[in-house]
Parts: C-alpha cells; sequence; structure tokens
C-alpha cells in the first residue's frame, strides 16, 4: 500500500525530532563515554516495547531569542514501556537538547508521566543528564521543579521511584532524586550537587573537581545519596532491572516470588561466625549461607559498611535483610549506618517486603563526633522505623547483643514477631570485660592480684548474664537454634507470617526523628 503525503510527513517529523540536539551535540555526548537518552531509555525497557508520548511538543519561551530556538521534545523523552512484561513509566533527559534544561514545558512532560505511574501503579524511572533549571525561563523552570518535587512526595511509599543519574544533576534538580526511593550513579558519569566548582571557588575560594565534590564515588561512599554504583551505564541498567525483580510494582502489591532454590554448598554456615566475640568475620557470608543460590543484591555498599542492607529470596520471595557488619568498626551503630539502615526498614514496610535482621553488634559507638554530629537523633530513626514496621519482623542474634543495640535491632520490644539466637550468643547490657570493671570494681581493686580477680568476675559475669539464655528465659528470645538450623527456621517464619496483620493508630502522619 502506497503510503500517503500525512504519513510521509508523519515519519519524517518523527525522524527529525529523534535526532535530539543534531549531530554534532550528539557526537559531544558519546565522546563523553554516554548514551543518548533514547537509546539508554531503549537498554532498560523490554525490546520494542517503548511507547513515546509528547513527542511533538514545544517550549513556549520567547525571551533572550528562545522563539528562534527549536527544542526537539524540549529535551526530554518521556513514554511508557515493559520491564518484565510488566509495565513502567520512564523519562529520559536530553542532554542534547539545551544540555537537557528543564523548562516548563520539559517539566510537564514529565510530571504527566509521574501522574500516569501513579494511577497506573507502576514504577517511575527517572534519567537526569541536565544542566538544571533552564535560565531562560526563569520562575517557570523553578515552578516545574515544585511539581515534580510535590509529585515525587505524593509517589512516596506508594510506586516505586528509581532515579538514574547519567550526566550533571545540579542545583535544586538535585532534589528530586533525593525524594525518590533509590538512585543509580555511574564512574565518571554522574555528578550531582547544589552548587558548582565554580559557585563554590566564588564564594568561599575553594578550588575542588566537579568529580570530587559531586562524583559517583563521593555519592556512594561518603554523602549516602546513591544507592547504586556501577563502572558503565551497562552495568547500570542490569542493577536496575535486578532491583526491579527483587521489589513489588506498588505497596498494593506482594513482590512477585520465583522458583525456590537452595543457596550454593561453597558457605558453611557454622564456620563463618568466629566464637571469639572480638573476631570480625564478613556478616555477607552468613546472608549468602541463608538464601535461594547465595545471592544477596546488596544496596548501599560502599556507604556506612558497618551495616548491611540488602535484598536476597528465601524459596522464591523477596527478603529485605539487615545486619550489623563486625568485619567495619566491630558492626557498630553510628550516625550514618542508622540512617542506612532506617531507610531501608520503611522501604521494606512500605512495600510489604519481610525484614530479618541478623544482629552482632557491641552497641552505639561512643565518641565526641558521634554526639556532636547528632547520633541520639539518627540513631533513633533505627528504633523509629523497627516500631513502626509492620510487615513480618524476624530476628537472629548471631553473637553479640550488647545494650541500645540489643533494643535497636529489631528487638522483642519493638515488636519483632520472632526472635532467634544462637548459642553462642552474648545477650547483656554490655560486654563482659566492661560489666564486670564496674560492678565488682570494689572486689577486683582490693583483690591480692586484681588482674586475677578480673578474669575470675569476667568469667562469673559470663556464665551468667552473656549468653542468650537469660533472654530466652524471659521470653525475649523464642528459640535458641543451631546455626545449620537457621535457614530452615527462617523459612517457617517467614511462610507462617504470609497473613500477617497488624497495625499502629490512625495518625495523621508521625514525627520521625528526620
Ligand atoms: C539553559 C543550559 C543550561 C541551563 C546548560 N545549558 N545548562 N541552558 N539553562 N541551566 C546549555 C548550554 O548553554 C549549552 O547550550 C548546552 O546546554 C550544553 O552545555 P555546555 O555548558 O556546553 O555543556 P558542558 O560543558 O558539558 O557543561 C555542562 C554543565 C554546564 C556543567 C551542566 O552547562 C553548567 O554548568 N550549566 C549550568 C548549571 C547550573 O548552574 N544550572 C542551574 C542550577 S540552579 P548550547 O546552545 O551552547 O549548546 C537550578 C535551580 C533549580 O537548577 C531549583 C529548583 C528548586
Amino acid at each position: 500500500m502506497a503510503l500517503t503525503r500525512n504519513i510521509l510527513d508523519l515519519r519524517k517529523r518523527k525522524q527529525t525530532i529523534e535526532k535530539g540536539g543534531g549531530d554534532k551535540a550528539i557526537q559531544k555526548q558519546v565522546s563523553m563515554g554516554k548514551l543518548t537518552a533514547r537509546e539508554r531509555i531503549l537498554a532498560i525497557v523490554d525490546e520494542d516495547s517503548f511507547n513515546e508520548y509528547d513527542m511533538f511538543v514545544e517550549h513556549q519561551a520567547r525571551d533572550f531569542d528562545m522563539d528562534k530556538k527549536v527544542l526537539h521534545g524540549d529535551g526530554v523523552i518521556t513514554g511508557t514501556g515493559t520491564i518484565f512484561g510488566r509495565p513502567v513509566c520512564i523519562y529520559a533527559q536530553d542532554f542534547t537538547v539545551a544540555g537537557g534544561s528543564l523548562g516548563l514545558m520539559h517539566a510537564r512532560k514529565i510530571t504527566k508521566m509521574m501522574d500516569h505511574a501513579l494511577k497506573l501503579r507502576v514504577p517511575l524511572i527517572g534519567i537526569n543528564d541536565s544542566g538544571g533549571a533552564r535560565i531562560q525561563e526563569g520562575v517557570n523552570s523553578l515552578a516545574g521543579y515544585g511539581e515534580i518535587f510535590f509529585r515525587n512526595t505524593l509517589a512516596s511509599g506508594v510506586i516505586p521511584q528509581l532515579s538514574v543519574i547519567l550526566g550533571p544533576c545540579a542545583g535544586g534538580a538535585v532534589y528530586s532524586p533525593a525524594l525518590t526511593d533509590f538512585v543509580f550513579v555511574v564512574e565518571n558519569i554522574s555528578k550531582m550537587f547544589i552548587t558548582g566548582p565554580e559557585v563554590i571557588k566564588t564564594v568561599l575560594g575553594e578550588e575542588i573537581s566537579m568529580e570530587d565534590l559531586g562524583g559517583a564515588k563521593v555519592h556512594s561512599e561518603i554523602t549516602g545519596n546513591a544507592h547504586f554504583y556501577a563502572l558503565s551505564e551497562k552495568e547500570c541498567f542490569k542493577q536496575i532491572k535486578e532491583l526491579l525483580s527483587f521489589i513489588p510494582w506498588n505497596n498494593g502489591e506482594k513482590a512477585r516470588s520465583y522458583p525456590a532454590k537452595k543457596p550454593k554448598r561453597g558457605y558453611k554456615i557454622q564456620n563463618i561466625v568466629p566464637n571469639d566475640p572480638s573476631q570480625p568475620y564478613d556478616v555477607r557470608d552468613v546472608i549468602k549461607s541463608l538464601v535461594d543460590e547465595s545471592y544477596f543484591f546488596e544496596v548501599m555498599e560502599k556507604f556506612a559498611p558497618n551495616i548491611v542492607i540488602g535484598f536476597g529470596r528465601l524459596e522464591g520471595d523477596t527478603i529485605g535483610f539487615i545486619a550489623n557488619q563486625p568485619k567495619y568498626l566491630a558492626g557498630v551503630l553510628d550516625c550514618d549506618s542508622s540512617d542506612k539502615a532506617a531507610r531501608f526498614i520503611r522501604y521494606c514496610d512500605a512495600f510489604n517486603i519481610p525484614i530479618i535482621t541478623l544482629e552482632d553488634m557491641p552497641g552505639y559507638l561512643p565518641g565526641v563526633d558521634q554526639e556532636h554530629m547528632g547520633v541520639i537523633r539518627h540513631g533513633a530513626k533505627i528504633l523509629y522505623s523497627y516500631s513502626e514496621a509492620t510487615v513480618p519482623k524476624i530476628t537472629v542474634v548471631l553473637r553479640k547483643a550488647y545494650g541500645g543495640g540489643y533494643i535497636a535491632m529489631n528487638s522483642r520490644h519493638l515488636r519483632a514477631d520472632f526472635m532467634f539466637s544462637w548459642p553462642n550468643a552474648e545477650i547483656a547490657v554490655m560486654g563482659p570485660e566492661g560489666a564486670a570493671n564496674i560492678i565488682f570494681r570494689k572486689e577486683i581493686m582490693n583483690a591480692e592480684d586484681p588482674d586475677k580477680m578480673r578474669k575470675l568476675k569476667v568469667k562469673e559475669y559470663k556464665e551468667k548474664f552473656a549468653n542468650p539464655y537469660v533472654a530466652a528465659a524471659k521470653g525475649y528470645i523464642d528459640s535458641v537454634i543451631e546455626p545449620e538450623e537457621t535457614r530452615k527456621t527462617l523459612i517457617h517464619a517467614v511462610n507462617v507470617s504470609k497473613n500477617k496483620h497488624d497495625g499502629r493508630p490512625k495518625k495523621k502522619h508521625g514525627l520521625p526523628p528526620f
């Protein structure tokens, strides 16, 4: 059938718009090791599934000669597609068009997609590559950001919101990713900052490169703004899909189940945790010895490594794991690790993902720095999040559970559903050395051989209190189990909790210690 003039015209229009900012700008994009906006979307969604909308939208700016400028798609590509055959809403800012800057119509395209995502109850994926507010559009650009932030907040806890930083994300633009659930960054490509190096130099006289100020490493290791770090865009897209395989499409659903698989044979749970409570080990090996195929998808791997968070499966069902990491700072809780764990707990709770907590830690980190950084306020977040969460919550005490840490790490008192402990665990107000020095101080001081007396008293304290049986005798621990029984015990606990129904008093909202 011969193509009509109208169809040929449509095709020509589309081809022109698909060229974005033109060959030269695309070449610049490619030379920086970046894919184009369209290539990025097509690499993320299922093959042939992307449907673009608002391709013909034009900007309405008139000042600064803008009326003479054509900005294809107004610098952003928006549409719907599928991932694993399930719908998603997606947008990608096109840096080749006016630096992906955000003007009124650009913002409207994004907010239209956000409204769709919320109504359709599907994940929203936003790819950021932009110079920020389009300077020529003034307050209209600022209004655009405000509309986006409002919708990010509205959708929070209802649909998953993923932000992928694949270029600059400067000024107030950073607050949209910060309001979303997961932020992905790529080495040498992602840059996030409120004020760039030039402003910093002018105002403060300090010199810093863009990479050192707000590159991928900085946000994955220091600020905690990023949740996933990749060496290439390709690796980043793999991480996005991996994450989506673990989480539900909205807060009214549960995560998709996969066929049950056994852990790999290499991980022998009984050999991982040393008996000596001062010996470190990698708690991720414990998680891997428990989960299907020993596959643990870690979140925020490089930030606050003294706590480990991430997803794994037990007999095909997604579980959120939170575990103290004795390999770093003995697994203590501090400001950063409390923030990291607290937000993850809230994520799992909002999206119906059962939480398993593996505990081995000496308490909160002491020190002036921590106190002055607000460890009281930050540490309280973890208490708040566990207490607030109503999804199935299960804890296993692997070794040490001292003081505030015992309470904070999903104790019975914060409404853990099931509390298990390994037989070598020590559940007490503090470690035996510290405890003996305080409560037997006089006896030790007055003894003929104080060292010998101290050792004796430490032993006495250990036998009496530093074990799981005092807590088990009071019903705070439900069961003392052998390490090899852990997976079986956890699977049972998760399975019996599938229809858990729990509530909290009705309120407009609580006031978590932000
Ligand atoms: C309009 C912009 C722009 C912007 C870039 N461009 N940013 N146009 N508004 N914000 C245009 C450039 O003029 C250029 O157009 C093209 O995009 C590519 O930009 P280059 O500078 O050539 O690219 P590059 O050298 O790679 O540098 C990228 C950059 C730089 C680091 C992002 O462009 C930059 O510093 N931009 C400004 C960043 C910024 O301060 N934004 C405002 C933040 S305030 P031509 O036509 O030459 O190709 C903000 C407030 C929001 O966002 C508040 C919300 C609450």
